[in-house]
């Protein structure tokens, strides 16, 4: 399953969502793919992997090299965690600089589905493809529609919630318009129950979209100050919980908190998929 992280709105919580699912879902065993589309690189960074660094060839070159078919998919792929005894590899797709450059090249006509060509081999090969995309309507941004099955939207619970919503939904809806299948759906982040404004926000969104398995809203992540204590020490959130119950033996459980709230996230991408299934 190919699941694009995307919100034109900055800072909503899309990279923390993209890695902390990418985390979970390795820590369950699944074979897991992340791909940086973000020029800011701040998913390959948050698994310790500098954009421009391990690579052969980045993620810009694969998407340059498409048509003439010779960049394969391996040349860029960075193994950013090694397997482990019970936990798969970590595969990366890193950003590079040169993802700055290549909207020209995908702004052509029909140039949408140039990332959906990449990643079709990776189908197989990956129980869990995620996608952390920036915060702009871009042609990468398009093109990340056109390559998932399910675009996951994390959204602030602030007055402003709503905004880019909309413009998004519009976008999904043009892509089933024109025979694709995508399923959006709604992550409400940092939630903070204790609040009147949240909960209230909660509220409008859920008779907006309906909540989840029906309707397009999910459950909160709750806020979790332990998601930059992870970035800080550039863990991803299931092996900061890790560490922290290695280290005090009762763990973390701001830590906690979060894997658990993105483990159930994962729940719910499982259900979609069993539902396609049938
Ligand atoms: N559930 C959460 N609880 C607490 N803090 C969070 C949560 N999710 C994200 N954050 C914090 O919010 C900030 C923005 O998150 P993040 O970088 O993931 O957003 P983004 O949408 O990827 O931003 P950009 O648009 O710049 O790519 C970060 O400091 C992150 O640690
Ligand atoms: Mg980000």
């Amino acid at each position: 399953m190919i699941v694009s992280v995307q919100n034109q709105k900055g800072g909503v919580g899309k990279t923390a969502t993209a890695v902390s699912l990418a985390s979970v879902a390795r820590a369950r065993g699944q074979r897991v793919l992340l791909v940086d589309l973000d020029p800011q690189a701040s998913a390959s960074r948050w698994l310790d992997v500098e954009p421009d660094g391990e690579a052969v060839l980045g993620l810009s070159d694969l998407l340059d090299g498409v048509a003439s078919g010779d960049v394969t998919l391996d040349q860029a792929v960075v193994e950013a965690r090694a397997a482990e005894e019970d936990r798969p590899e970590l595969d990366l797709l890193a950003a590079d600089e040169a993802l700055l450059f290549i909207e020209r090249e995908l702004g052509g006509d029909g140039a949408t589905d140039r990332l959906r060509t990449v990643l079709a081999d990776a189908r197989e090969r990956y129980d869990l493809i995620v996608l952390d995309g920036g915060p702009a309507i871009t042609a990468l941004s398009a093109n990340a529609l056109y390559a998932a099955d399910v675009v996951l939207a994390p959204v602030t619970l602030s007055s402003i919630a709503l905004d880019g919503i909309a413009r998004l939904r519009q976008l999904v809806e043009l892509a089933n318009e024109q025979g694709h299948a995508l399923r959006a759906l709604y992550l409400p982040t940092g939630a903070d129950a204790r609040l009147r404004e949240t909960r209230e926000l909660l509220d409008v969104m859920r008779e907006a979209f309906g909540s989840f398995p029906d309707g397009d809203v999910l459950e909160p992540v709750r806020y979790s100050s332990a998601l930059s204590r992870a970035y800080g020490t550039r863990e991803t959130i299931a092996e900061y919980a890790d560490t922290a119950r290695a280290e005090t033996g009762r763990g973390d459980r701001a830590a906690d908190r979060a894997v658990e709230d993105y483990g159930a996230v994962l729940d719910a991408l499982d259900r979609i998929q069993e539902r396609t299934r049938d």
